[in-house]
C-alpha cells in the first residue's frame, strides 16, 4: 500500500488537526514527503523524545550505508542543514561535542545575561523602526514580520557574533533565503552562500586586528585559538539557526498575547512570568516543527515499529508538543505547567538547542517591550486567517498584519 503523504497546510489550525489526526492513528508512520522522499515520521511524545536521544538515529548523513542515499541530487534532505560542510547540526560524536564545545559556555544560561542590556537596547531600535514604518504606512497595517520578528533576531545574533551593525540586514536577508524552499544548488542560493560566507570571513579578519566583547573574539583568543574552517561552520551554524526560529516565536506570541489580555497581564507582571509563559508559547508552537533529519544507522525499535537501518527519520517536534499523553488541554496556551513534561521546541539529548537560553531572553525582552510600547496593538487580520509558509524546516507566518495603535476602522 502507498504510504500517505505529508501535508504541509497554509492554515495553521488545518496543520495542527492534521498533525493530531496522524499521532492519533499511531506514532510512528511510513510517510512520502510532497517533494517525493520516503521518510518515517514519529509523532508522539514519548517517541519523539527517545527518538531525539537515541545515537543510532544520528544527525550525520555520511554514516549512511550510501553517502548519496536514495535522495541524491533532490532538495531533501540535501538542504543546508545537512549539506553544506560539517557543522554541530550534521555531526555526531566525537567531532560534534569538539564544535558544541567551542561555544557551550559562551552561551550557557548565565553567560547569555551579559548579552541582556544590548538585547534591550536593540529591541529599542528594532521599535522605533517599527513605529516609523507605521507612520508611514498610514491607514494601512503594519507587517510585525518584516518590520520587527524578522529583523530583530538577526541583529541580535549580529551583534552576539561580531558582525557589523551595518551589515545586521544583510544577514536578516541572507538566512531567510537560504532556508527558503528554492533548491539549494540554484545560482542565486549559491550566491546567498557565497555572501555569507564572505561576510563572515571579513568579521573574522576584523576582529583578529580590533577584538570586542563578542563571540568570534573570545573564539580567536581561546588559549587554542579557533581554526578558520571552525569557526565558520559554528558561526554559520548559528546564523542559519537563530533568527528565523526565534522569528517565528514571536510572531507567534504576538498572535497569542494580542488576543489573550490575561496571559499579557500576567506575562508583563514580572520577569518569572514573563519566563513561563515564553516557555508555554514555545510548547504551544514550536518553531521548528521537526527535528533536523536522523538516519537510522541500524534498525530502531520506536513505538512498537522497527525503523529499518538507512531510514530517514522525521521526529515531529510540534505534534509531540501536542500529545494529550504528555499534556492535559494540549491546545490551550497555559503556563504553569510545572508537573507536565518539559517541552521539545528546543529538542533534547545531544542536539539541543544551543542557543535555547539566548532565544529564551531575547523573547522575554522583545514581547514585554512590544506591548509596552505599543499597548493597543491588534491583529489587522484574524488569526485563524494567517497564512503560514509550510517549508519542513521553517514554518513560519508569510505576514503579520498589525494595527499598532489599534485599529482605524
Ligand atoms: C525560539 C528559538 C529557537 C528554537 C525553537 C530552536 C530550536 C532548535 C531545535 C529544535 C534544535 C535541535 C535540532 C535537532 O535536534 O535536530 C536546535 C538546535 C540548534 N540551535 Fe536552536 N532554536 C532556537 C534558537 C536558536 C538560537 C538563537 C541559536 C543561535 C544562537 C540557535 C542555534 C542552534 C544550533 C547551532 C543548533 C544545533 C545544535 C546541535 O546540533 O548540537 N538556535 N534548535
Amino acid at each position: 500500500m502507498k504510504p500517505p503523504t505529508m501535508l504541509r497546510l497554509p492554515n495553521d489550525a488545518d496543520n495542527v488537526e492534521h498533525y493530531a489526526a496522524l499521532r492519533e492513528e499511531a506514532s510512528v508512520h511510513r510517510v512520502v514527503l510532497p517533494e517525493g522522499p520516503p521518510v518515517w515520521l514519529v509523532t508522539r511524545y514519548d517517541d519523539v523524545r527517545a527518538g531525539l536521544r537515541d545515537e543510532r538515529l544520528s544527525s550525520d548523513p555520511r554514516l549512511l550505508s550510501s553517502p548519496k542515499h536514495k535522495f541524491g541530487g533532490r532538495r531533501i534532505p540535501e538542504d543546508m542543514l545537512s549539506s553544506t560542510g560539517r557543522h554541530m547540526l550534521n555531526t555526531d560524536g566525537a567531532e560534534h561535542r569538539r564544535l558544541r564545545a567551542l561555544v557551550n559556555a559562551e552561551l550557557s544560561s548565565g553567560a547569555v545575561t551579559r548579552w541582556r542590556a544590548g538585547i534591550e537596547r536593540v529591541v529599542g531600535e528594532h521599535l522605533d523602526r517599527l513605529a516609523e514604518l507605521s507612520r508611514q504606512a498610514g491607514d494601512e497595517p503594519v507587517d510585525l514580520m518584516s518590520g520587527f520578528a524578522d529583523p530583530l533576531p538577526a541583529s541580535v545574533i549580529g551583534m552576539v557574533v561580531g558582525i557589523d551593525p551595518d551589515r545586521w540586514p544583510d544577514v536578516a536577508r541572507l538566512v531567510r533565503h537560504l532556508l527558503s524552499d528554492e533548491h539549494p544548488a540554484s545560482p542565486e542560493m549559491v550566491d546567498s552562500y557565497h555572501e555569507l560566507i564572505d561576510l563572515i570571513v571579513a568579521t573574522v579578519e576584523r576582529k583578529r586586528t580590533d577584538p570586542g566583547d563578542d563571540l568570534i573574539s573570545a573564539l580567536l583568543s581561546a588559549p587554542e585559538p579557533t581554526g578558520l574552517r571552525d569557526l565558520l561552520s559554528t558561526v554559520m551554524a548559528l546564523l542559519i539557526g537563530g533568527p528565523p526560529t526565534t522569528a517565528t516565536a514571536m510572531s507567534h506570541g504576538t498572535v497569542v498575547l494580542s488576543s489573550r489580555p490575561d496571559l499579557l497581564k500576567r506575562a508583563l507582571a514580572d520577569d518569572t512570568e514573563v519566563a513561563t509563559t515564553v516557555e508555554e508559547l514555545l510548547r504551544h508552537h514550536p518553531p521548528f516543527p521537526f527535528a533536523n533529519w536522523r538516519f537510522a544507522t541500524e534498525d530502531v525499535e520506536l513505538g512498537g515499529v522497527t525503523i529499518p537501518k538507512d531510514a530517514t527519520v522525521l521526529l515531529a517536534l510540534a505534534a509531540a508538543n501536542r500529545d494529550p499523553r504528555a499534556y492535559a488541554d494540549p491546545d490551550a496556551v497555559c503556563p504553569h505547567r510545572e508537573h507536565e513534561p518539559t517541552h521539545l521546541a528546543f529538542g533534547s539529548g545531544t542536539h539541543r538547542c544551543i542557543g535555547a537560553w539566548l532565544a529564551r531572553m531575547e523573547l522575554a525582552v522583545a514581547l514585554p517591550a512590544l506591548f509596552r510600547r505599543f499597548p493597543r496593538l491588534s491583529l489587522a487580520t484574524p488569526a485563524d486567517e494567517l497564512v503560514w509558509t509550510a517549508a519542513v524546516f521553517d514554518r513560519r507566518l508569510e505576514s503579520l498584519p498589525v494595527w499598532l495603535h489599534g485599529s482605524p476602522r
